[in-house]
């Protein structure tokens, strides 16, 4: 999902991108054999997302919030990341795809470009994307997402748990980046209900669902915002 990758796939014509496009999903998300691995969260979120202004923070190539758009009737979609080949990318795929008219596009350059999203929304998505740097460079950023989240509105997060880092060793989270999301990858670390609570501030928020899946290898953090 880097700046290599991403500049390869921006030089691909619209046929071929689609085509490079849809078969990612359907090895992540449509296959039968996905559904263990990201395919059930589509499943379960498929009518509540219906209707709703989504924030998809660190979209990457939009496989779950494009899915989702395809499959949720009425929502609209901010895709939002720092990297801005990523959003040309996304942007060109909704319009192959149709869905440009409830797509838009917001390139994050630091917490206060978090501030100028076109918020409020329902909901806010970081999918595999708010735990590659130290928690004290994420929380200024997951502070101002925070305020852009609608009162009784939805946090919705997909990380690694803590038990996936101790089984792989108890690496330094420099290390632990480059096992679990390649070699491009400067940081990862773990993500608890407890860990993101003390961040967005736990007076502020009520858990919903924790879920650890796939072998523990993944965690699914769904809060609700108090108001
Ligand atoms: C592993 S990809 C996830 C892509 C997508 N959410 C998905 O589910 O397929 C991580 C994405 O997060 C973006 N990202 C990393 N750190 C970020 C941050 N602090 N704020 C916003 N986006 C970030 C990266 O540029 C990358 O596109």
């Amino acid at each position: 999902m880097g700046r290599v990758e991403g500049q390869e796939l921006i030089s691909l014509s619209d046929a071929k991108l689609r085509d490079v496009w849809e078969r990612m999903q359907w090895e992540n998300v449509r296959a039968p054999e996905a559904m263990t691995e990201r395919g059930w969260y589509h499943i379960l979120y498929r009518e509540f997302l219906s209707g709703k202004r989504i924030l998809d923070i660190g979209s990457g190539l939009a496989i779950s919030g494009l899915t989702f758009m395809q499959d949720c009737p009425g929502s609209t979609f901010v895709f939002a990341d720092i990297v801005e080949t990523n959003l040309e990318i996304v942007k060109r795929i909704s319009d192959i795809l149709g869905l440009q008219n409830r797509a838009s596009f917001h390139l994050i350059e630091d917490a206060a470009s978090v501030g100028k999203l076109p918020g409020p929304f329902d909901v806010v998505m970081g999918l595999g994307s708010l735990h590659n740097a130290p928690a004290h460079i994420m929380e200024p950023e997951l502070k101002a997402l925070k305020a852009q989240l609608k009162p009784g509105g939805r946090w919705l997060q997909l990380a690694y748990p803590e038990h996936r880092w101790r089984r792989d060793g108890s690496p330094s989270f420099t290390e632990w980046g480059i096992m679990t999301d390649g070699p491009n990858t400067p940081w990862c670390e773990w993500v608890s209900m407890d860990s993101l609570l003390s961040m967005l501030g736990a007076d502020d928020f009520d858990p919903v669902l924790y879920y650890e899946w796939h072998n523990r290898e993944f965690n699914w953090l769904d809060l609700k915002k108090r108001g």
